[in-house]
Order: C-alpha cells, then structure tokens, then sequence
C-alpha cells in the first residue's frame, strides 16, 4: 500500500465533524452533498451530544462564544488549511526518513513533533483544547479510522454500518439510528478500509470486492466495494462487547427469566448437546457464550470460529479460527478443517461458533461418537427450520448420504434448539426452547418446551410477555438426576398451561 494512500494524501478534508442531522442536512440548512470545507457550526454543543470527534464539533464544544457563522467558517478555513500542511509535511518527513508507515510509535511522534513545528512557525488562532483536539483529528485520519473512531469509541453502540459516505447508521439500544457522521467521499471511505484490511494482509480491489475482517479490538468487519456496492463502498461493524453479556445480563433485559436460566444451565452441566438458532443479529453468539460459560471448569473446550467473538471466563479453553485463502487463493483453513482437528486435540466440549457449511456433518458425527456436551449455533427462523438447515448443511458436506441418514444423524446428536428472535422493539428473546426426540417414520420428533407468549406492547412500545412452560416434559430430564441437577418441579408447567394453537 502506498504511503500516500495510507495518510490519505494532501486531500484529506476534515468531514467527520460536519455535523448532520437524522435527515442528512447540515446544521447550517445545507444539503449534505459534497466535502464542505468551511462547514458553518452554529448549534450548542449539547443538541448534538453524539457528534463525531471533528473539527467543527470540537469548535462547537470548546468555543461556545463562536456564534457567528462567518467567523466559525472562516476557522474552519484555517483548521482546514493547517491540517493539510501537516498531512503534506509528514508525508514528505516520513518518505524523508525512511520511517515505516506501519510503525505508529514513530508516526505519532513525528506526527506530534510537525504539528507543534508548524503551529510554533504561524499563529494559528487555537485555543489549547483545539489545538489538541485537531491534533487527535489528524492522528485518527493517520492512525485510527477516521470518522468511525468516536462510533468505534461510544460503548452504547453495537453496530455500525456505513451505506455511503454520507450515509451512516449505528444501531444502540437494538434500535437503529442515523449516525451523525460523514466521510468526504468515496476515496476517503477506501482509505479507512485500507487501514482496517491491509494490516491483516487482506485485499480488497475490484477483482476481490467483498472482505471480512477484524479491527485490533475483535470487532468484526464486513466490506463490500464498488462493482459489487453500487451505491460506493459499503462497511458493517459487529462491535466486539468489551465486557460480554453474562446471564444475568440476559436475565436483566429479559431475554429469559430465571427458571429458564437454571433449567439452560442444567442443560449444558448435563452434556446436552444444543444448537442456538435465531436470525441475523439475534444474539446467537452472545447466548451461545452465555451457555458455554456455564461449562464445569474441569472441562477442557476448544471452540472453533470464523473470527474469535466467544470470550469465555475458563482456564482450560483453546481457541481456533477459521483463516481465509490467501490473495493467491491458497492457505484457507476452514471451519471444517478446524472441527475435524479438534477432535485430535481431546475435547470435552467443542464450542463452534457458527455452523454454515459442511462442517455441520463433522459436528453431529462428534456429537455422536463422544463429543456430547457440544454447542453451536444456526441460522433458522424456527427450530423446525433449524432441522432443515442442519440437513441441507450436511448435504453440503458432498458424502452423498440419503436424507434419511442424514436425518437419523441429527436426532441422535441434537438434543436441544434453544430459539432466539430480534423483537420489533430492538430487544432480543429466546422464543421457543424445543427437544429433538428421535425419529418417528422418516420425520425427526421435536417436542417444545417452552414458548414465548406475546402478550402486548407497553407504553413505551416494548414487547410484553413471558417465555412459559408447554406443559412438555422433556425426556432428557433422567440425564439431569445422573448429574445432580434438580429443577423445581412447577419448572415445566402443567399440559393446560398453554392455549392450543
Ligand atoms: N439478549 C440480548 N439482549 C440485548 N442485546 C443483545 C442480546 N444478545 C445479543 N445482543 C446484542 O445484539 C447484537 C448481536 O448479537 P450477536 O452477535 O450475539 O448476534 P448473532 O445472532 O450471533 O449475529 P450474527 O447472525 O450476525 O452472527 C450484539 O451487539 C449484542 O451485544
Ligand atoms: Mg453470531
């Protein structure tokens, strides 16, 4: 990657801080259609808490008193110009001295050492805070992500999707937003994502238009460019959860309740093997981290993924990661690799984060022969449609089995499909725990244990209502007393406590 590319050359225009509104019109009633250089920021900072860490935010912040628009443009003026002195100027110090763009110690601080020269050379009409504050703006454009840096930053956020450069979305809350972020254009969209791709010696170019990836903190990263986006490059961002969600996290923002808790953590103490399904987003992962958490600590596990997302609270784990071919197409390990390796590694328990593929077999055969206790998830609307995926991902595997083989493989091994939804009010319930219960002709028997029963929405447009026992109670439940484990007994309910569908 070229130097210039990576500091972003001389046309690196400050557009983070032009603040836009949910309708994507600047704050100073313009259409947000273009890079604006001398963006006019007139609103008090607190109106726009969320702001990204820009120039004129910092203006809006810091110099309150600056109320006249001209006067605040005219400054941005400044800013501007000072910003691309410096960018131009590292450019030539860092190519001067052979300094490796790569090695950020040295960046910053030849970045810091310039920027104090320049500042010392002309008077620049800054207060200290804005001195500062552009500073940081220059060392995020050079060394962070740019625009994305205060998204990436704000803890509430979960997700961030870019779908152009002026078009930014976050979702906080299970509830997605307008992002009151831009970038400048295309061009400087491709130079964050160079940043966050060429690290990890991925390429994305028109023959390789799509890349997942991960920044340094685990966030998860997808990117599709032009031809394939037609709209410019398109970025998504899984947050990684510096601090995972714990059951009673779960518990807390309703997603189950405690019965539910005990009778899950009953499950994977007896070796139960259970797959978690849901849609995307639904916070598969983040119950299937829950439930591994609740894996004895003398249990060795090796959790297998596509990138490393599960964050266990256990001594004794190894953690695998699926790799992808290389930009000559070769060197890719894939999950299936990693499923069929880790069965040499002695596993008491095999975590894989997602099954997608032909792995799927390879996971149900472990979990026969052995593996019980085995956790994963799936992408299925349904338990019933979990069933479906499961086959079609085994037909996948190309061994030519019958269905009815495949079907038989299923029932053995899977005992639980625990379902997970995404709520029309953003928030996440399990909705339907269901048993696998053998095979019944050439259709495999699930029993449901327990549903979610919608009652309403609340005032405040929550979803209302209770995950209730079916009355079921589950075959499985012999294994609980081999472990000692003992449910209260109202745990399943009655056969009347559901209405009929
Ligand atoms: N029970 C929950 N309550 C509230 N938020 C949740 C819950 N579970 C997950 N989340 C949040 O929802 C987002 C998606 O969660 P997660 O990654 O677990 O979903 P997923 O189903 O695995 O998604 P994908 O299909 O993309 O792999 C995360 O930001 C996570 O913090
Ligand atoms: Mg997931």
């Amino acid at each position: 990657m070229s130097l210039l590319k990576r500091i972003g050359g001389t046309d690196g225009v400050e557009t983070s801080g032009t603040t836009t509104t949910s309708n994507g019109v600047n704050n100073n009633g313009t259409s947000n259609n273009g890079a604006t250089l001398a963006t006019t920021v007139t609103a008090p900072a607190e109106s726009t808490p969320n702001r990204s860490g820009g120039l004129s935010r910092l203006r809006a912040e810091y110099n309150p008193a600056a109320t006249h628009a001209a006067q605040v443009s005219k400054q941005d003026k400044v800013t501007y110009e000072l910003k691309t002195r410096i960018q131009e100027r590292l450019i030539a110090d860092l190519e001067k001295k052979k300094i490796p763009v790569t090695d950020d110690k040295q960046v910053k601080n030849i970045t810091e050492e310039i920027f104090q020269n320049i500042l010392a050379e002309e008077p620049v009409p800054l207060s200290r805070v804005e001195r500062q504050n552009l500073l940081n703006a220059i060392l995020s454009e050079i060394m962070g992500f740019g625009p994305l840096d205060p998204l990436l930053r704000d803890d509430s956020i979960t997700e961030i999707m870019v779908n152009s450069p002026k078009q930014v979305y976050i979702e906080r809350k299970g509830k997605l937003v307008r992002a009151d972020i831009t970038f400048q254009n295309n061009e400087h969209v491709m130079r964050i994502l160079e940043r966050i791709v060429a690290p990890l010696g991925r390429r994305l170019d028109e023959s390789s238009p799509m890349v997942d990836a991960r920044l340094p903190d685990g966030s998860r990263v997808n990117a599709v460019i032009p031809p394939i986006a037609l709209k410019g490059p398109s970025i998504t961002i899984r947050k990684f959860s510096k601090k995972p969600l714990t059951i009673d996290d779960l518990i807390k923002f309703g997603t189950l309740n405690h019965k539910i808790a005990d009778f899950l953590k009953g499950c994977v103490e007896s070796r139960l093997n259970i797959v978690v399904s849901g849609g995307t987003g639904s916070g598969k992962t983040t119950l299937l981290n829950v439930l591994s958490n609740f894996i004895p600590d003398d249990e060795r596990i090796v959790t297998v993924e596509n990138a490393a997302e599960l964050q266990l609270w256990k001594d004794h784990v190894v953690t695998l990661e699926s790799r992808p071919p290389n930009v000559e197409g070769r060197g890719e390990i894939s999950i299936r690799d990693l499923v069929i390796n880790c069965l040499r590694m002695r596993p008491d328990r095999i975590v894989v984060g997602e099954c997608r593929g032909g792995e799927a077999l390879d996971m149900l055969q472990a979990m026969n022969t052995g593996h019980d206790g085995s956790l994963t998830t799936a992408h299925a609307n349904s338990p019933k449609d979990t069933i479906s995926r499961l086959e079609t991902m085994c037909l996948m595997a190309g061994m030519d089995l019958p269905v009815r083989a495949i079907r038989e493989q299923i029932a053995s091994a899977v005992n639980l499909i625990v379902q997970q939804e995404r709520m029309q009010d953003g928030s996440r319930k399990v909705v339907s725990i269901s048993e696998v219960d053998g095979m019944e002709g050439d259709v495999i028997k699930m029993n449901e244990i327990f549903r979610f029963e919608q009652t309403g929405m609340d005032e405040n447009n929550r979803v209302m209502g209770n995950l209730r026992p079916t009355g079921v109670q589950p075959r499985f439940l012999e294994r609980f007393e081999k472990y000692n484990i003992f449910l209260p007994p109202d745990t399943f309910g009655s056969s009347n406590q559901l209405r009929p569908f």
